[in-house]
């Protein structure tokens, strides 16, 4: 464990770049190993999380390496190539890593065994498992589906159609996943559009993905099973998740003005955006443009004041990492912030409602959570701060409260900041840099 504290500096200024997107970066490195040929990918988020999807899928028999330009290259074994890997797969902290690898094993014929760090060994597994059996895989798992756990994939998978019962791009990947390698077509349902990375990308590579829309509005992926996958050049665009942070760090500190390059601003990923512009905040986008696939554009924030909202449930899905850091801008902002449909955060890295009403309450932040709600009442200027953060194994609660030292009037200080390095290699440094004063 490593402590760190952020005081309050001054403005924050200049010009950042954030790592590449987490989600974009396991999928990215999965695909090219199921792919025919070498795929060659820019930007890779270079953190912890994905360096275990990079030595599992290498025990998977994927050949990957990291060139000296910083471009890493993935020779794939084909759809349906994998083979069993001769020791467990360690995870880490990567609930992604995790639960799409698990899809990709599921219809292939062989077992693995995959655990994880406290965090991921504690997270609900049986939403993947159930339609992983569903196809064909065996799984087993200790009391309550969690970590460790092993799968038998099938060497006769079953084409299914699942209609999501929670909002997860995860589960709905995992699906896809598994379908790569079944015969027919596998269809997922999402009531709740959920981040299509994975959608995107597979078209890039070469699979046939049919999308349209359910007559009660659900949207419906039908993949088909076993294309050849064609290796791909892949640039990932920086991180919205990770961006978030600058940009509420941007808004919050008096006096600040930044630009961030080469943001994701996916729609399914945009909902913060969305969010600060109605708190009224003074951000921008420019240069739009489509980079890989995916749409990106360059963010400008300049502080100033923020005025508490509603944020609808249906908003959920498209900003659900971004809570803990929205938690923090309104604390700064004028009146109460209520923020609607967030069961889904009680199973993330940690539970995060709870590591919310903790963290905010012990820098002096009025909050209150109900069952799958969170109303967070500022008053429009600088919160207490002060406050001793557990971080409980979350990359994201650490760096939000650091955040929130920044612009408060005492020093915030997390009990744990190795978290960080899963999402975000460089965060205190890169802050730094820009003005702050993280130690
Ligand atoms: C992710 C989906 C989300 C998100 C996670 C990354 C992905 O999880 O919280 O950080 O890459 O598909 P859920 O699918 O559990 O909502």
């Amino acid at each position: 464990m490593t402590t760190s504290t952020s005081r309050p500096a001054g403005p924050l200024h200049g010009l950042a770049r954030v790592p590449g997107d987490k989600s974009i970066s396991h999928r990215a490195l999965m695909l090219g190993a199921l792919a025919v040929g070498e795929t060659s990918i820019a930007g890779l988020l270079e953190g912890d999380d994905v360096m275990c999807t990079v030595r599992a899928l290498r025990a998977l028999g994927a050949e990957i390496q990291r060139g000296d330009d910083g471009v890493w290259r993935v020779h794939g074994v084909g759809v349906g190539g994998l083979a069993e890997p001769a020791a467990t797969l360690d995870m880490g902290n990567a609930g992604t890593g995790a639960r799409l690898l698990m899809g990709v094993v599921a219809s292939h014929p062989i077992t693995c065994q995959f655990t994880g760090d406290a965090s991921l060994c504690a997270r609900p597994m049986g939403r993947v498992a159930e339609p992983l059996a569903a196809i064909g895989a065996q799984i087993v798992a200790r009391d309550g589906m969690r970590l460790p756990l092993s799968v038998t994939g099938s060497d006769d998978p079953l084409p299914i159609v699942y209609r999501l019962p929670v909002p997860s791009a995860q589960v709905k990947s995992a699906v896809l996943f598994a379908g790569l390698n079944t015969p027919g077509a596998t269809t997922v349902i999402e009531p709740e559009p959920t981040r299509d990375h994975t959608e995107r990308l597979m078209r890039h590579f070469g699979a046939t993905l049919d999308i349209g829309v359910e007559a009660d509005g659900a949207r419906r992926i039908t993949l088909t099973g076993q294309p050849e996958l064609a290796a791909r050049h892949v640039t990932v665009p920086g991180d919205p998740s990770s961006a978030a942070f600058l940009m509420v760090a941007g808004l919050i500190a008096p006096g600040s003005s930044l630009t961030i390059e080469g943001v994701g601003v996916n729609p399914l990923r945009s909902g913060l955006l969305a969010t600060l512009a109605e708190m009224g905040a003074d951000i921008a986008l420019s240069d739009e443009r489509e980079e890989g696939g995916e749409p990106v554009a360059d963010v400008h924030v300049s502080a100033g004041p923020l005025k508490g909202v509603e944020v609808p449930a249906v908003r959920a899905p498209t900003m659900i990492d971004e809570y803990p850091v929205l938690a923090v801008a309104a604390a700064f902002a004028e009146g109460a912030t209520v923020m609607h449909g967030l069961a889904e955060l009680r199973v993330k890295e940690s539970d995060r409602l709870a590591a919310i009403v903790a963290g905010l309450e012990a820098c002096g932040v009025a909050v209150e959570a109900a069952d799958d709600s969170l109303t967070v009442t500022g008053s429009g200027g600088p919160v207490e701060g002060g406050g001793h953060i557990a971080t409980r194994l979350d990359h994201r609660i650490a760096m939000a409260f650091l955040v929130l030292g920044l612009a408060a009037r005492q020093p915030v200080t997390i009990d744990d900041a190795t978290p960080i390095d899963s999402s975000f290699p460089g965060f205190a440094a890169l802050f730094n840099r820009l003005g702050a004063d993280i130690g």
